[in-house]
C-alpha cells in the first residue's frame, strides 16, 4: 500500500503557495531575458528526444519546491513500491505493474512472492509466434486462404491503445495486413467495419480484459453471426477468432478455443494494457520486432524514471509543472499537441490515460479532496489545431498548458512541408511566451500605414498577453522505440501526480453508475409502455424516443 499523506498539509504545498503569491505576475519574457542560460537550465535529454520545459513560468525557486513535494509525499518510496509488486491499487487490492510487460531485462518482478517474468515472456512468445504465422500468411482462415484482415472488438483501454500505436506506427505497418477496429456499441460502427472485409481472410480479435464489456461482447456476438452467416462454419472460428483476457472461463463460454486466448493479469490495468497481449493487433500489423522495440523504449522509460534523481527525471518534472499550474494557477485542462500526423489519437489515448486515472475526488483515506485533481486532456495535431482553437489558447482567458510534440524527421518527406510544419511548431511556442505588448501591435498598424484613430482602435485586439507555458518534446523520428517511451514517460506523470495528490490512480469506479443505470434502462426501452420510474427529464426522453423509434 501506498504511505498517505495529507497534500494541502505538506510543508513545500505552503511555501509554494507563499512562492506563488510572489511570483504570479512575472512575464516570461522577462525570466527569459534576465537569464540567457535558461534554455540549458531547463531542458533535459533523454536518447533521442529533447524535452525543452523552459517556457514554463518557473524559476529554479519553484522547480526546488516543487521537488520537495514530491519528496514529501514519498514519491520515491511509491515509485519503489510500484516497480516491486506491492498492493498500491488500494481499492481493487492490486499491483499495478505495466513496467513487468516490457521488462526487457528480465529482472525478476514478484507478486505475492511469485515472478511474473516467466508469465509474461510465455504470452510475448505466443504473441511472436501467431503474428509471425499471420505474416507470413501461414495462420489461414476455413477456405485456405491466408488473413489480410484484423478486426479488433474491443473498447475503452482494449480499443485506444492499439488505435493509437497502429495509426502512429503506419509507416512500419506490414504490407499484407490491415487492421480495423470496431469499439463503439452503436451497430454503425461494425457495420461499416464489415463492409470492408470478407470472412474468408479476416481475423477477429476479441480484445477485453473482463471479458464482460457491454459494446465489446455485442460486437463480438455480432460478429460471430455475420461470420456464420457469409459462409463461414462453426469449426472455422477456431480459424477467425481470438480472445485477449483475463477471463479464460467467458472466453471458451463464448466459444473461442482457449488454445487461442492470449493472458494477461489483474494487475494490468485497462489503460495500461497496450503493452501486454492488448497489443497483439498492434505486433501482427507492424510484426512482433517492432512490438519489441516499442517495448523496449517503454522499458527504457521506466528505467529513466525509477533510478533517476527528482532534478533531471523527465516523468517527474512534467508532473510538477502539471501540479504547479493545476494547483497554484488554476489551470482545468492541459493540451497535448503533437505536430505529427500519424499521432492523430495520442491526445485521445491520453484522454483516458490520464482522465481515468486522476479524475477522483476523493483522496487514499476515503475523505473528499478540497483541492484539484487530473486535468481534462485535450489535443489534435498540429497545424490542424492551429485553425481552430488555438485562439482561445493565444488570447481567451484560460491558461492551457500546452505539450508540443514534433519530429525533426518525417517518415514520408515531401517537398518542404515538414519545414513548414516545423516552422509551426517552434513558432507557436515563441508566440504563446512572449505574446505581443499593444506598443508592437501599435507599431505595425503604423508601418501598415493606419491612421492614428485605427490604430487606437484596432491595437489592443491585435495584442497577446504571452506568458503561456508549453513543454516543447522535438524527437529525432517517431520510431516504436521512440513512441514507447513517449507513452512510458505520460503514464509515469500520471502516476507521480497521483502519488502526489494522495489519490488512486489505476481503479474507475466512476464508469459504473452509468453502467449500471443503462442496464436498467435497457429493458424498459423494449416495449413502447411509457415509463414513470424515473424523474421527470429522464422519463420524457425515453417516452419522447418510443413515439419517434
Ligand atoms: O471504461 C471502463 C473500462 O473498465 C476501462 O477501464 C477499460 O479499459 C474498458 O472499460 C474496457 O474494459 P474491458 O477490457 O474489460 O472490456
Amino acid at each position: 500500500m501506498l504511505t498517505n499523506h495529507s497534500f494541502l498539509n505538506l510543508p513545500a504545498y505552503t511555501q509554494l503557495k507563499a512562492h506563488f503569491d510572489a511570483t504570479e505576475s512575472t512575464h516570461l519574457r522577462d525570466l527569459f531575458a534576465e537569464n540567457p542560460d535558461r534554455f540549458n537550465q531547463f531542458s533535459l535529454r533523454f536518447e533521442d528526444m529533447l524535452v525543452d520545459f523552459s517556457k514554463n513560468r518557473v524559476t529554479t525557486d519553484t522547480m526546488s519546491l516543487l521537488r520537495q513535494l514530491a519528496e514529501q509525499a514519498g514519491l520515491s518510496e511509491a515509485i519503489n513500491k510500484m516497480f516491486t509488486g506491492d498492493t498500491i491499487n488500494g481499492t481493487e487490492g492490486r499491483a499495478v505493474l505495466h513496467v513487468a510487460l516490457r521488462n526487457r531485462s528480465n529482472t525478476p518482478i514478484l507478486v505475492n512472492g511469485e515472478d511474473v517474468m516467466p508469465d509474461v515472456n510465455a504470452v510475448l512468445d505466443h504473441m511472436r509466434d501467431f503474428s509471425e504465422q499471420l505474416g507470413a500468411g501461414t495462420w489461414k482462415g476455413y477456405t485456405g486462404e491466408a488473413i489480410t484482415d484484423i478486426v479488433n472488438i474491443g473498447i475503452g483501454g482494449s480499443d485506444l491503445g492499439p488505435v493509437m500505436v497502429t495509426e502512429a506506427l503506419k509507416p512500419y505497418a506490414r504490407p499484407n495486413l490491415r487492421v480495423h477496429f470496431v469499439s463503439n456499441v452503436d451497430g454503425v460502427h461494425i457495420y461499416e467495419t464489415l463492409q470492408q472485409v470478407r470472412p474468408e481472410t479476416t481475423l477477429f480479435m476479441i480484445a477485453s480484459k473482463t471479458f464482460t464489456t457491454q459494446e465489446t461482447m455485442t460486437n463480438a456476438g455480432s460478429a460471430r453471426q455475420w461470420f456464420l452467416d457469409n459462409g463461414g462454419t462453426t469449426e472455422g472460428i477456431a480459424r477467425h477468432f481470438v480472445a485477449i483476457s483475463t477471463n479464460e472461463k467467458a472466453v471458451t463460454e463464448f466459444g473461442i478455443d482457449a488454445a487461442n486466448m492470449f493472458g494477461f493479469w489483474d494487475w494490468v490495468g485497462g489503460r495500461y494494457s497496450l503493452w501486454s497481449a492488448i497489443g497483439l493487433s498492434i505486433a501482427c500489423y507492424i510484426g512482433f520486432n517492432n512490438f519489441a522495440d516499442l517495448l523496449a523504449g517503454g522499458h527504457a522509460m521506466d528505467e529513466h524514471f525509477r533510478d533517476t534523481p527528482l532534478e533531471q527525471n523527465i516523468p517527474v518534472t512534467l508532473a510538477l509543472l502539471g501540479i504547479w499550474y493545476n494547483n497554484f494557477f488554476g489551470a482545468q485542462s492541459q493540451a497535448i499537441l503533437p505536430y505529427d500526423q500519424y499521432m492523430h489519437r495520442f491526445a485521445a489515448y491520453f484522454q483516458q490515460g490520464d482522465m481515468e486515472s486522476n479524475g477522483k475526488s476523493v483522496d487514499r483515506d476515503g475523505v473528499p479532496t478540497d483541492y484539484q485533481t487530473g486535468p481534462i486532456i485535450w489535443g489534435e495535431p498540429g497545424t490542424n489545431g492551429q485553425h481552430a482553437f488555438y485562439q482561445l489558447i493565444h488570447q481567451g482567458t484560460k491558461l492551457i498548458p500546452c505539450d508540443f510534440i514534433a519530429p525533426a524527421v518525417s517518415q514520408h518527406p515531401m517537398g518542404s512541408h515538414h519545414m513548414m510544419l516545423l516552422s509551426n511548431f517552434f513558432a507557436q511556442t515563441e508566440a504563446l511566451m512572449n505574446g505581443k505588448t499593444e506598443e508592437e501591435a501599435a507599431d505595425e498598424l503604423k508601418k501598415a500605414g493606419k491612421s492614428a484613430e485605427e490604430i487606437a482602435q484596432i491595437a489592443p485586439f491585435k495584442a497577446f498577453s504571452g506568458n503561456r507555458p508549453t513543454n516543447s518534446f522535438l524527437l529525432k523520428q517517431i520510431t516504436p522505440r521512440a513512441l514507447g517511451s513517449l507513452i512510458a514517460m505520460y503514464e509515469h506523470k500520471i502516476f507521480t501526480q497521483g502519488v502526489i495528490w494522495n489519490i488512486f490512480s489505476f481503479d474507475q469506479w466512476g464508469v459504473e453508475l452509468g453502467k449500471q443505470l443503462a442496464n436498467k434502462i435497457l429493458p424498459e426501452l423494449a416495449s413502447d409502455t411509457p415509463v414513470s420510474s424515473h424523474d421527470s427529464s429522464t422519463n420524457g426522453l425515453i417516452n419522447m424516443y418510443k413515439q419517434m423509434r
